[in-house]
């Protein structure tokens, strides 16, 4: 079949045009009904076009599982890979479906995302942590080197590697040296791609992880392609893998997906197929445009391009002018009806994507100049530097999973050293977890979750009160 046809939402359209008188769930049989409201904002099609799996009929030229696999073929065919997974719960879905099947030892660089965490918990694997530098100057996490990751694969019984590409951020790692450093120690290499689905389609972009040899990465082309919020796709070059990948999704995934996200995903692949390269290349434009006007705001710094994949990132500061990345979004909220994607202590990350036009780059840019006038106005005097120095990575004494439904209690922190805590202690930002489910508090963690607290420093997973939740029963575990 050829990339301009899509199958699926071409059946889901022909269910509808026949008008079956539906017998069958869902319950609001195709018609938006009592739902007078939904109505109104959404309109009928989306009743219309959201019967369930059950109606498969092949002589009825509605083969849905049929039209699926034609789908999430073609999906394979443009982006390079031999076979792909369409998903209705994200990148997270799918990294929990490429992970499930592991049973030795992953490497996970430490900032990854909290799906490749609950990844592992579903999987017999065991987590092999990369701790996180940060550039000291932006404090953003920084990519594992290959050299790094090399050590690892040493020490034996990796089967796999997980990599994040890129960032949140747009940072990239080397991966074809990790690749191949990862084959000749025979680990897989798969690719946490929720922000790098656009890659394939500007050649000023970074490879895409499949055309820098790995074997399955997980998109969310909902981030940065424009299908619906929730539907993501899975690829992967490794037959052996797809098939383990595909058997955890059949256990793990409702069954009743919506077949509008299909049908979605397979409308906006067809389009990327036909004008992927130019759309993407029109955000870039747009991108760059906006970082040469915000350049060029007295006050304003944007992340060297050193550090960046992606300039479709827009990651600015205004430490200059004494407003925190924090301080700047809620602003920017608050006063110029803009939101950005993310915040942290020095910078906000702008999002610049093919669904962006200029008016909407202008009304950023015009809100950054006049937040900056403002600031620059009031004699802003530059925001106090830090440091972001991580605790060195606390011993492991159980493994994620069984320390994540162990019986647990709470306890103050600073009486926390030497238990075993039960949950994630994460700083935010940048959302790297001090410590995890089954691993052992020292006394330089409780010190720097101290601080955390101490200056107001939000860490997520602490219990009101300043307790942490750690397993009862300490002394199965390790001696204090
Ligand atoms: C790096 C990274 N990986 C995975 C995910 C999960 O993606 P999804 O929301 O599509 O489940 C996210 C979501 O923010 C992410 O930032």
């Amino acid at each position: 079949m050829k990339q301009e046809r899509a199958p699926f939402w071409e059946a889901l359209v022909a269910y509808h045009a026949k008008g079956i008188i539906p017998f069958h769930t869902p319950g609001h049989k195709l018609r938006s009904g009592p739902f007078t409201k939904i109505e109104e904002r959404l309109g009928s099609g989306f009743f219309a076009l959201d019967p369930s799996d059950e109606v498969e009929n092949p002589d009825l030229d509605h083969d849905f599982e049929a039209a699926l696999k034609m789908a999430e073929q073609l999906a394979a065919d443009l982006f390079g890979a031999e076979s792909s997974l369409f998903l209705v719960n994200g990148t997270t879905g799918g990294l929990h479906y490429l992970l499930m099947p592991a049973k030795g030892s992953v490497i996970i660089p430490r900032f990854s995302h909290q799906a490749v965490y609950s990844a592992m918990m579903l999987s017999q694997g065991k987590a092999v942590y990369l701790p996180t530098a940060f550039d000291p100057e932006w404090l953003i996490p920084l990519q594992p080197t290959a050299e790094q990751i090399e050590k690892e694969l040493g020490r034996g019984g990796v089967e796999a590697v997980v990599l994040t590409h890129p960032t949140y951020y747009g940072t990239v790692a080397d991966l074809e040296s990790i690749v191949s450093c990862s084959r000749e120690y025979g680990a897989l290499v798969f690719a946490d791609e929720a922000h790098g689905g656009h890659f394939k389609f500007a050649a000023e972009l970074p490879p895409s992880a499949l055309e820098s040899g790995a074997d399955a990465v997980v998109q969310s082309t909902h981030k940065t392609l424009g299908s619906f919020t929730q539907t993501s796709m899975l690829h992967a070059n490794n037959a052996v893998w797809f098939n383990k990948a595909q058997k955890a999704q059949r256990v793990l995934q409702t069954t009743s997906p919506s077949l509008v996200f299909f049908a979605v995903l397979d409308e906006v692949r067809r389009i990327l197929a036909e004008q992927g390269q130019e759309l993407v290349g029109q955000a870039l434009g747009l991108a760059w445009e906006c970082r040469s006007r915000l350049g060029e705001i007295r006050g304003v710094e944007l992340l060297p391009g050193s550090l960046q994949g992606d300039p479709g990132k827009i990651v600015f500061s205004l430490r200059d002018l004494g407003l925190t990345g924090i301080e700047v979004e809620r602003i920017l909220r608050v006063d110029y009806n803009i939101q950005v994607e993310l915040s942290d202590y020095y910078s906000v990350l702008a999002l610049v994507t093919l669904g962006d036009t200029p008016k909407s780059i202008g009304r950023l840019v015009h809100a950054v100049r006049d937040l900056a006038g403002r600031r620059r106005h009031l004699g802003a005097k530059g925001l106090e530097r830090c440091n972001m120095d991580m605790p060195e990575l606390p011993p492991i004494v159980l493994n994620l999973r069984e320390a994540f439904f162990a019986e647990q209690e709470a306890v103050p922190l600073q009486e926390a050293a030497g238990r075993v805590s039960a949950s994630f202690l994460t700083p935010y930002p940048p959302g790297v977890p001090v410590i995890a489910p089954g691993e052992q508090f020292t006394p330089e963690i409780v010190e720097h979750l101290r601080w955390c607290i101490s200056i107001n420093w939000p860490v997520r997973g602490i219990v009101s009160g300043q307790k942490v939740a750690v397993l009862e029963d300490n002394d199965r575990f390790c001696r204090t």
